[in-house]
């Protein structure tokens, strides 16, 4: 894969129920880099989709009264329709209930057997049908007379039944070295610490099929089992380039996926299971994984099983999706858990969109529009003061990249709506419209350098709120192909001659 090229997943979703706030967040944060990686010339490819077989799935149709495929394909289609009102610049989404899907995972299937990864025997242990995963005696506790995970709170079940199992252990040494060699492979770094000394601690084989439901990708030559649910849905990052088609354009091109976006609830089956599998099947292991922090509600993990669910579609239909956006990306922090609240997303808005970026726009635009009629010719000079607001914004722009690469959205945010506060502050000591009848070549240049800060900061925050920074960028007659981070430096995205289009307010401040 060449440089250049740039693969991006979010973990696909279970079709068990509607979708809520937490899968926004893993969505929206994988669209923002997907953007972002597009307007720094990469060739990116983003991919997310739905997560359908298992006994969680099996169970939600039954208590559906429906038929299993009927149920994935109702439910899926929530997910595709978030997926557009979230306003995902997705190239791909992806069902594990495909043909397409079924190759990949029973090539990967006959790969692990090859190599001697996989015997048969009994799994005999607890089970939690909610996170579809295995656990440990030591990893389960009583809660209210039942038993339950500590890790994620879900009841678990015993369970004995003949089951195929992925030598896992074996890989115990390789997966360390391949950390210790690839010190990028997982993020935020506490994380990486977490998931190492896990590894350390010792891995025991894993069970990867079940017998005693139907609802997944039988075992090739043994119809008695269904694949685990996770080596399955894992593989969906394969299925999408047409793996096994390993001469496919797509799978040539993006393949070792750049990142896979995931909650910190599956990082152990993307940091450990996943590189175990793939080096098993001499296939090459993932570049980085992005894991991410909880959406809480209150001081819990918002989950439907625990019943305090924001509504995502509730919240874009009251407030608009380019807010719903820049609120998650800027006041979740980077890899923590992160309360929201109605009231800070108001505050939020308030603040940064409608008073600071919203507002630099609407006032540059409706002053020009009302006393140049919308024509600025930039004509003289730069002075003292104008050198000084692009100095102090190149200074705040330099980190953004890092900033990005290191996943960190917060930082990314922040500095750019820094410029945006600088400007209007520029504005302000500047006072353009005093200059109207004494000096309008200075006006002229004045409102021209805030107009060109108005594009940068658009271009910037293109890939967190899409819908308002394109309507500017029309209006200030910036074309697609400079709508782009290389042209952010030179100070001349826009025209030195421009007439503007028409810009209505942007952002309602809520009362
Ligand atoms: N199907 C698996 C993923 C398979 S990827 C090969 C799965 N699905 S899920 O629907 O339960 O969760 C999908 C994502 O949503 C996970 O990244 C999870 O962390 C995220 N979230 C679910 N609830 C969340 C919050 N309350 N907060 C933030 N994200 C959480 O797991």
């Amino acid at each position: 894969m060449s440089h250049n090229n740039f693969y991006i997943t979010t973990p696909i979703y279970y079709p068990s129920g509607k979708p809520h706030m937490g899968h926004a967040y893993s969505s929206i944060l994988a669209d923002v880099f997907a953007r972002f990686k597009r307007i720094d010339n990469f060739n990116v490819h983003f991919l997310t989709g739905t997560d359908e077989h298992g006994l969680k799935i099996q169970k939600a149709a039954e208590k559906d009264k429906s038929d299993t495929l009927v149920y994935c394909n109702k439910i899926s289609k929530t997910f595709k329709d978030l997926s557009v009102k979230l306003n995902l610049s997705n190239n791909d989404f992806i069902r594990t209930t495909e043909k397409r899907h079924f190759a990949s995972v029973n090539e990967i299937w006959n790969r692990l057997v090859t190599s001697g990864d996989i015997y048969l025997s009994t799994y005999k242990g607890w089970y939690s049908v909610s996170d579809e995963a295995y656990y440990n005696s030591d990893e389960i506790t009583d809660k209210n007379g039942k038993k339950v995970s500590t890790f994620s709170g879900s009841p678990v079940e015993w369970m004995e039944e003949e089951s195929f199992f992925f030598k896992l252990s074996k890989w115990q040494d390789k997966l360390l070295e391949f950390y210790e060699k690839n010190k990028d492979f997982i993020h935020p770094i506490t994380r990486r610490n977490e998931v190492i000394n896990f590894v350390k601690g010792g891995l025991k084989d894993l069970s990867v099929s079940r017998t005693s439901f139907t609802w997944g990708i039988p075992v090739p030559n043994n119809k008695k089992h269904v694949i685990y649910v996770w080596l399955d849905a894992l593989a969906n990052y394969l299925s999408a380039l047409n793996f096994p088609n390993i001469n496919d354009k797509l799978y040539k091109t993006f393949w070792p996926a750049s990142l896979h976006v995931i909650g910190k609830d599956i990082l152990r089956f993307h940091a450990i299971y996943w590189p175990a599998f793939l080096l098993a099947a001499k296939i090459e292991p993932p570049l980085r994984i992005y894991s991410h922090g909880w959406i809480l509600s209150g001081d819990e993990k918002m989950s439907k099983s625990k019943g305090n669910i924001l509504n995502p579609l509730e919240i874009i239909a009251k407030y608009g999706i380019d807010q719903l956006r820049y609120y998650l990306m800027k006041e979740v922090s980077h890899g923590s858990d992160g309360n929201i609240s109605l009231i800070n997303l108001e505050k939020c808005i308030n603040s940064d969109l409608a008073n600071n970026y919203g507002n630099l726009c609407q006032r540059v635009f409706s002053f020009i529009k009302n006393n140049c009629k919308s024509r600025v010719v930039k004509n003289k000079n730069l002075s003292k003061e104008d050198l000084n607001l692009i100095s102090k914004t190149n200074k705040l722009t330099i980190n953004l990249k890092a900033f990005m690469n290191n996943n960190d959205l917060n930082n990314y945010i922040k500095s750019t709506i820094e410029i945006s506060f600088l400007t209007n502050k520029y504005i302000n000591d500047e006072e353009p419209w005093k200059l109207k009848k004494t000096d309008i070549d200075k006006m002229n240049n004045i409102l021209h350098l805030c107009l060109e800060q108005i594009a940068k900061i658009s271009i910037l925050l293109n890939p967190v709120i899409p819908i308002a920074t394109t309507k500017v960028l029309e209006a200030l007659k910036v074309s697609s192909k400079s709508k782009n981070l290389s042209f952010i430096k030179n100070n001349a995205i826009i025209d030195n001659d421009i007439t503007l289009g028409d810009l209505n307010i942007l952002f309602q401040k809520i009362n």
